[in-house]
């Protein structure tokens, strides 16, 4: 039995106006670490929403162990763990009261120790008794982390958990998301940092507009489609014949190259232009050369 089973879902918003979801299908396996990713309105919150039952599936179904999200929403509910992408929280306990509630909320008692090694896994060990207002944005995005993982349910759901994280905690964070997943709980991660994702899921799905248009062990998505990546930083405005397959940001350009005398042409072709290249390097693609090409590729 899947961890969690999409059958061709679909969501359409404001009377069919908006289809966030057309028709998607895919199986998560127990254990598993796996990875939703898409650019921003691709749809992965949408997929979530229904998964947690917030919202409702205009097509299709979602199980969970098994029970469908809708018809056994409390069997489906109690096997998730859901940390949203919107900071949802109340400002009127402190951080332990707000796990202390959560548990009550799912019937767990006694679950003092689990609430302490939680705190602790995720740094907050000396904010138990903040109030929830007095925390910064980071800090509250733990408290919902360790909010999901009060009733050690056996599929874990992070929706963007780093945005906004600082560098030390993201790396806490994946720590104890790997011990885990290591231990055996299922994980479904969405991010737009795509070297985390590449780093921890064994297997990720592309969605475009809606539609699945890549899903794959992410070694093969790797594979299939690397090539040579050339890196470097200039001032210059590089030449029109580069500018075109060139990725920028800021001072660093990415060209892609199929094989050595590709990076041999494009070198030339910098060189004739006059285009001075600090701090060269040639390396493999990466997953973020790989989606972007997937997503230019994908038909809409
Ligand atoms: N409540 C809503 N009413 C109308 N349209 C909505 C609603 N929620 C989402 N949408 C639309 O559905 C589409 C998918 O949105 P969704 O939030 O699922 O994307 P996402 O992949 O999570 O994006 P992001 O990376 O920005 O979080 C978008 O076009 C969005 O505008
Ligand atoms: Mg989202």
């Amino acid at each position: 039995m899947p961890a969690i089973r999409f059958d061709q879902v679909s969501k359409t918003y404001r009377g069919g106006q908006v289809r966030a979801l057309d028709s998607v299908s895919f199986d998560i396996q127990q254990g598993e670490f796996f990875g939703l990713l898409g650019p921003n309105g691709a749809g992965k919150t949408s997929l979530i929403s229904i998964l947690a039952g917030l919202s409702q599936a205009s097509g299709g179904s979602v199980s969970v162990h098994g029970h469908d999200v809708v018809r056994n929403y409390a069997e489906a509910r109690m096997s998730l763990g859901i940390v949203p992408q919107e900071l949802v929280f109340d400002p009127f306990f402190s951080v332990r009261e707000a796990l202390e509630i959560q548990s009550g909320y799912f019937g767990v008692r006694n679950n003092g120790a689990w609430i302490t090694e939680l705190l602790e896994c995720l740094g907050l060990a000396d904010k138990a008794k903040a109030n929830m207002r007095q925390l910064s944005g980071g800090m509250k995005r733990r408290v919902l982390v360790a909010q999901a993982l009060v009733h050690r349910p056996p599929v874990i759901v992070l929706d963007e958990p780093t945005a906004g994280v600082d560098v030390e905690l993201r790396q806490t964070l994946w720590q104890f998301i790997a011990r885990l997943n290591r231990e055996g709980h299922t994980v479904l991660l969405t991010t737009h940092y795509l070297e985390e994702a590449e780093a921890l899921c064994q297997r990720i799905a592309m969605l475009k507009l809606g539609r699945i248009v890549a899903l794959d062990r992410t070694s093969d998505l790797l594979a299939g489609r690397a090539s040579t990546m050339l890196r470097f930083k200039t001032d210059a405005a590089l030449p029109p014949q580069l500018a075109a397959q060139a990725r920028v940001t800021g001072r660093i350009a990415q060209i892609k190259a199929h094989d050595a005398a590709e990076v041999e042409t494009i070198l030339a072709t910098l060189r004739a232009a006059n285009c001075p290249v600090e701090d060269l390097e040639i390396g493999r693609a990466d997953l973020e050369d790989v989606f972007l090409e997937i997503m230019q590729g994908a038909q809409a």
